[in-house]
């Protein structure tokens, strides 16, 4: 009985061992909650377009709400987040979240801070 406790005790250590090794060292992530980890290169064209899009243009363009900082274009997306402001507003909540009144996925925080953590690539 004593054997088959410690038989199965170091089967569920050998399972856990193998998580740990699925982590893979080297990625680009930043510490946030629910620990994502998000791995290589991430662009504006390929990522933060279209979140930006569908939670942010309605409000920040020209038309029908004219908001600015409008968030039209990569060059305009880029300036935010040169200042700070882009962080400071979706992934710090400060001085209010955009969009207001309902903050953005996790993983869609941990995209725009990997983003600009990489300097902001087109
Ligand atoms: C429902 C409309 C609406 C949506 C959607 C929205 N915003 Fe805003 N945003 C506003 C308004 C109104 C202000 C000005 C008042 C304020 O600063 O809180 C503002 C202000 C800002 C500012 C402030 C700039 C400064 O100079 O302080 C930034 C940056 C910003 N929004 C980014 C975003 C981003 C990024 C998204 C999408 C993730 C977003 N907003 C979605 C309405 C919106």
């Amino acid at each position: 009985m004593l054997f088959r406790v410690i038989i199965i005790f170091l089967l569920i250590c050998s399972t856990c061992a193998c998580k740990y090794d699925a982590i893979k060292p080297n990625t680009t992530a930043l510490p946030i909650e629910n620990n994502i980890i998000i791995d290589g290169v991430i662009t504006y064209n390929s990522h933060i377009k279209k979140i930006i899009d569908y939670n942010c243009k309605a409000c920040h363009s020209a038309y029908p709400i004219n908001q600015t900082p409008y968030l039209e274009t990569y060059e305009d997306v880029r300036i935010e987040a040169m200042y700070g402001i882009l962080k400071h507003r979706v992934v710090d909540e400060y001085p209010s979240v955009m969009p207001p009144n309902k903050s953005l996925s996790n993983y869609e925080k941990q995209l725009i801070l990997v983003w600009i953590n990489q300097d902001c690539i087109e």
